[in-house]
This record gives structure tokens, sequence and C-alpha cells, in this order.
């Protein structure tokens, strides 16, 4: 099932989503040569807990990994995927570029935005990778409209990644958000013709992140349980937004 959400509810995913934002803009500031994504970390840990809100991701258990992830920022560098983990020794560097996800409780809500950020100069085919990927959000983003289906979606993002020759990650999928920070429908970055394909309806608040790789789509996770990686090490990028349906169209709430 498919929660709805009232206006009122809206408004407090709305508090969520803006929170993230801003942790998030001052992460993008802060990411620098030199700078450790330990630091980052740090300095997000922060931020929330002087907002009176609580991490999503510290404590958050899935069953593939068996384990509950330690952190509050996810920081996935260069080849590694999602659920990369903030590290003291991860030290950035010029070329680098870097996924920093992140999610909040306020208020009984949840918020969860992800960026993927370049450090110093990157190379022309790294940047159209970051490019793509933000436009197939984009481009996702724009089909969120009551009576569209599910599949208008993912399909927005599965054609515009391919088209530019990328490929699309498999494995890990977007979500419903609310009351829970996965919730239904999965929203998978390609047109699943096994999965259920449900109309959209003001109300719906969806977490679109697209992933993206510059080579093969397959990927790996690492013996630390979380990192996954792009299997032949080709860089990996990674946006994300929550998005509500409204009867005016798209919502995003993760930003301002
Ligand atoms: N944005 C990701 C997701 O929605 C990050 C989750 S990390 C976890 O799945 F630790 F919470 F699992
Ligand atoms: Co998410």
């Amino acid at each position: 099932m498919i929660v709805r959400r009232s206006m009122d509810e809206l408004h407090k995913l709305r508090r969520s989503g803006l929170l993230v934002y801003q942790i998030l803009e001052d992460l993008r500031q802060m990411a620098s040569e030199g700078v450790t994504t330990h630091d980052l970390e740090v300095a997000a840990e922060k931020k929330i807990a002087d907002a009176g809100a609580r991490p999503a991701f510290k404590g958050y258990y899935t069953q593939a990994s068996g384990t509950r992830y330690p952190f509050v920022l996810c920081t996935s560098v260069n080849e590694e995927v999602v659920h990369g983990m903030p590290s003291a020794k991860r030290k950035l560097r010029r070329g680098d570029i870097v996924s920093i996800d992140t999610g909040v409780l306020l208020d009984g809500y949840y918020g969860d935005s992800a960026i993927t950020v370049a450090i110093g100069e990157v190379n022309d085919s790294v940047q159209r990778l970051l490019k793509i990927t933000e436009e197939s959000l984009e481009l996702a983003i724009d089909r969120v409209r009551a009576g569209n289906r599910l599949f208008d979606v993912c399909g927005a993002v599965e054609k515009h990644v391919t088209a530019n020759g990328f490929s699309i990650v498999r494995e890990f999928v977007g979500h419903g958000i609310g009351t829970s920070l996965h919730e239904e429908p999965q929203i998978p970055n390609y047109v699943d013709r096994r999965g259920e394909n449900p109309r959209l309806k003001p109300g719906m608040v969806l977490a679109i992140e697209p992933m993206v790789n510059a080579g093969k789509a397959e990927t790996k996770v690492l013996a630390d349980k979380w990192t996954a990686v792009a299997k032949d090490g080709s860089y990996s990028a990674h946006f994300e937004h929550m998005v509500a349906v409204t009867d005016n169209g798209p919502w995003v709430l993760s930003r301002p």
C-alpha cells in the first residue's frame, strides 16, 4: 500500500527535506582537497543534533548486511556506488567525486537526499557522468504528476542514462518515504516489467535516487557488508530528491 499524506504531513516532510538540503549544501561547501569523509560525518552529526532531529541512517538495519549502519552519512567516493562509510583515512583529493547521502527524522517524518560533488577539477567524462545523472533525476521529477504511473518516472531515468551511454545500477532503488525511511513503492531507475506500475495520486511521496555507472552496471558489496562498488572500478554518481505528488504537479521537498 502506498500511503497518501495530508497537506499537514507534507509540510512536516517538507521541514525534514529542507533540513537535509541545508546539511548537504553545507557539506558541498566543505568537501574539498584534504578534507576527510570523517570530517563531513562529524559536521553532519552536529548539524542534525543542533536542528533537534535524529539521524535516519545511523543504526538502520538491513537484512542484506545483517548489521546496523554506523554513520549518519553515506560517503561514496569514485567507484563506490552507495553506502560508502565515512573514514578519517579517506582524504578527498583533486579529481575525486563523492556522493554524500543523508537522512533525518524530524517531528516523526523522514527526510532523505543525496548529491554527488566533484573535488577540484574532474575530467570531461566524469563531469558528463554527473551532469547526465542529475539531469535524469530532473526528468524523473517532472514525471511525478497525478495520473502518471510509476513506470513514467522510472523510464525517464532509464531513457536519459542509456541514451547517453552510461549504465543504470539495478541492485539499489528509490523508495516511498514518510513515517518510515523506506516505504512502498520501490522505485527502480529502470522499467521493471515484473514490478508494479501504480498510478500516482496526490499525497504520495517518492524518494527518487538514480545511481549511474560510467562503465558496466554490475556492482558488488565489499567485505565491510555495506560499501557497494562498481565491479569494473568505473566511477559512479548518485543524486536523490524527495518529491510529493500534488494537484499542481511535482513538489520537490528536499530543496527550496
Ligand atoms: N538513501 C539511501 C537509501 O534510501 C541510503 C540508506 S543508508 C542506510 O537507501 F544506512 F540507511 F541504509
Ligand atoms: Co533514499
